[in-house]
């Protein structure tokens, strides 16, 4: 975990895709499913969690939501990459991106790795970004039963209180489909320093807090 200064650069009109293009040292940059902690320095208690949606030169794209105040050139104070992140599998070669109730930016973060080793994707979600590459398909989530039996590894984003629904649409088909990986959207008020337990997400057996243990969690440990 690193700490330093960057700054927001740019900031997109349609958010499917990106929110923000964000300057930054190569070593804070977070890895897909990964989170930063920024602060602007204003007089607000609390760091913001950002997100990943893609590489960008000189640091990374990110995903909504940002607060309103930040401008292009606002400076930011950084600390991370924090959490656990996605672990796309080597063998993956057909992968399935779920934005299940929200942009899927913070999934289209795991496009690189998964082009680099030769995997087919396919994004299912409700609204589509307009400039996603070609060789992403994109499939309405009245197709995710094809999607989920076509897929090898499934990686989704899906808010904490979506969690109940996304087990009764994927809870049948747990035995038959691929390593299935998601990242649990909370607030995330301390990001593990003052361990508020405000992100706690409810696992087989316990609780456990997105901030440290996820937000990425094994489909396994979620589904109850
Ligand atoms: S955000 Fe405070 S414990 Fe996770």
């Amino acid at each position: 975990m690193h700490t330093g200064e960057g700054q927001l650069l740019e900031l997109y009109y349609e958010t499917e895709r990106a929110a923000a293009r964000i300057l930054c040292p190569p070593l804070l940059i977070p890895a897909p499913g990964q989170y930063l902690l920024a602060h602007d320095g204003s007089d607000t208690p609390l760091a913001v969690p950002v997100f990943p949606a893609g590489p960008a030169a000189d640091g990374f794209l990110a995903a909504s939501s940002l607060p309103r105040a930040w401008t292009p050139g606002t400076q930011l104070h950084l600390r991370g990459p924090l959490g656990r992140g996605f672990s796309l599998p080597i063998t993956a070669r057909r992968v399935a991106l779920l934005a299940w109730d929200d942009s899927p930016a913070r999934l289209l973060a795991l496009l690189p790795a998964a082009f680099k080793q030769d995997a087919a994707v396919t994004l299912v979600c409700q609204t589509a970004p307009r400039d996603l590459p070609p060789e992403v398909e994109v499939q309405p989530l009245q197709a995710l039963a094809e999607t989920l039996a076509w897929a090898d590894f499934l990686a989704v984003d899906a808010g904490r209180e979506s969690l109940p629904g996304l087990r009764s649409k994927l809870g049948e088909r747990n035995q038959a489909a691929a390593e299935i990986q998601v990242l649990v959207r909370t607030q995330m008020p301390c990001g593990t320093l003052a361990e508020c337990g405000v992100c706690a997400v409810r696992i087989r057996g316990g609780w456990k807090m997105a901030c440290k243990d996820g937000p990425v969690f094994d489909w396994r440990e979620l589904r109850g």
